[in-house]
C-alpha cells in the first residue's frame, strides 16, 4: 500500500511516499481502507517536530480519516464489513474522564496516523459516521469537530440565549459555530479576513469582528452584548487572545482553552480581571469515543455539513499540508483516496 512517512528530519520536505505491506488484522482489530482524510494544524506540529520529536522518524502522520472496514480480526464484532468508520483521535479514551495513559494513544503521534491507503485499528477505536456526509466531510470529524463539541456542548453546556465567541474561521471554530447555533446561542466570529467573515455569516454566525482592523475585539464583543459580555468563548488563539477573552467574558462565563495558534504560553496572564469576572477556564483535549458518538447523533439528526475549504488527491498530500501552513483557508482541508 502507499503511505507517507516523516523521514530523515522534520518539516514538509521530509514527508515522503513509501510502499508498505497491507497489515493483517489481529484479534479485535479492523482493517480500514481509507477513503478520505482531513488535516489539523497539529499534523504540521508533528511533522515539524513540535510534538513527540523523538517518536517522529518513520511515523505515518495525520490523525483524521474515514474509511471502509475491509477485514476483521478474530472476535471483532462491533462492526461488519463495509461499515464506514472514523478512527477516534485518542484511541483508548472510550468514556468518562481521560487518564494520563490515554495520551499515549493519539493517532498521528505517537501512534501512526492515517496518511496511507489502509490502517489497522482496534475496533474499540472506531465510530460509525453519519450517512448523509460525503467521505471528505466525514473525515473532518475526529479532532476538530469532537473538540468543538466537547467545548461547546459537553463541558460548555451552551444554552439557548447564550452568546458564544469563536476565534478565526479554522476547523474547530467553524464546528463550534455550528454546535453553538444548534444549542440556540447567538455566535460572534472574529477573523482576520473580511471574505471569511462573510462565509461565516452565511453559515449562520450572527456577528463578525475583523480583528485585523479591531485588535481590541473584546470591546466589540462587549458593545455587541450591551456591556454584558459573552457567555462562552472558544479560545484558539492562546498567547495573544487569552487576556482578551477574559475581558470579553460576562461575569461567571466560561472560556474553553483549546488552541495555541499565537503561542503556547501566556506570560502576562492577568489574574485580577479573571477573578473579577469569576471566569471559568476549562481546558479541552479533543474528546472521548462517547462524545464522538453523541456528536454524530446530533450531526445526523440535524443534517449538519462541515465547512470544507479544499480537497486534494492522495498523491498531492504534501501540497494539502502546504496549504495548511498558509493559514489562508476556511474550514477543513481534505484529501481523498
Ligand atoms: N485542545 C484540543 O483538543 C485541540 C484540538 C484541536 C485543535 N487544537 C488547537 O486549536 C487551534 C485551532 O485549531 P484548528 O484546527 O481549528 O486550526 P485551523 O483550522 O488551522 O485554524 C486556523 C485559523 O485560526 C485563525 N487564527 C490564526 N491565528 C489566530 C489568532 N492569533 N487569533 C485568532 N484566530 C487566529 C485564522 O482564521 P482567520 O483567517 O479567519 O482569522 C486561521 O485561518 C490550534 O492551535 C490547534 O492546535 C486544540
Amino acid at each position: 500500500m502507499k503511505a507517507y512517512v516523516v523521514r530523515g528530519g522534520f518539516g514538509l520536505d521530509h514527508v515522503v511516499q513509501v510502499d508498505r505491506p497491507i497489515p493483517e488484522p489481529g484479534p479485535g482489530q479492523a482493517l480500514v481502507r481509507l477513503k478520505a482524510l482531513s488535516l489539523n494544524s497539529r499534523d504540521i506540529g508533528v511533522i515539524e517536530g513540535f510534538y513527540n520529536p523523538e517518536r517522529t522518524e518513520g511515523l505515518i502522520p495525520v490523525s483524521d480519516g474515514v474509511g471502509e472496514i475491509v477485514a476483521l480480526g478474530e472476535g471483532a464484532a462491533r462492526f461488519k464489513l463495509g461499515d464506514r468508520v472514523c478512527g477516534i483521535f485518542t484511541q483508548s479514551w472510550i468514556d468518562g474522564e481521560p487518564t494520563p495513559a490515554n495520551w499515549t494513544s493519539t493517532l498521528g503521534s505517537p501512534l501512526n496516523g492515517l496518511l496511507a491507503e489502509y490502517a489497522m485499528l482496534p475496533e474499540e477505536g472506531l465510530v460509525r459516521v453519519p450517512d448523509h456526509l460525503s467521505d471528505a466531510e466525514a473525515a473532518t470529524l475526529p479532532c476538530a469537530a469532537v473538540t468543538a463539541w466537547h467545548a461547546v456542548v459537553e463541558e460548555g453546556q451552551v444554552r439557548a440565549g447564550d452568546t458564544v465567541v469563536v476565534q478565526g474561521t479554522g476547523g474547530v471554530s467553524m464546528f463550534a459555530l455550528q454546535f453553538a447555533k444548534l444549542q440556540g446561542a447567538q455566535v460572534i466570529v472574529t477573523s482576520g479576513s473580511g471574505e471569511k467573515l462573510e462565509r461565516a455569516l452565511a453559515m449562520g454566525a450572527d456577528h463578525g469582528i475583523l480583528y485585523t482592523e479591531k485588535a481590541d475585539w473584546e470591546n466589540a464583543v462587549l458593545a455587541y452584548t450591551q456591556g454584558r459580555g459573552a457567555d462562552h468563548i472558544v479560545d484558539v488563539g492562546g498567547a495573544a487572545t487569552l487576556n482578551r477573552s477574559v475581558a470579553a467574558l460576562r461575569v461567571g462565563g466560561r472560556i474553553s482553552i483549546v488552541g495555541l495558534l499565537s503561542g503556547a504560553a501566556v506570560e502576562d496572564f492577568a489574574i485580577v480581571p479573571a477573578i473579577l469576572k469569576k471566569a471559568r477556564l476549562q481546558a479541552i483535549n479533543v474528546g472521548s469515543r462517547a462524545m464522538f458518538e453523541s456528536m454524530n447523533r446530533a450531526i445526523g439528526h440535524n443534517g449538519l455539513r462541515p465547512a470544507i475549504d479544499s480537497v486534494f488527491p492522495f498523491d498531492e498530500a504534501v501540497e494539502a499540508l502546504r496549504r495548511l501552513k498558509t493559514g489562508s483557508y476556511f474550514g477543513k482541508i481534505c484529501i481523498t483516496l
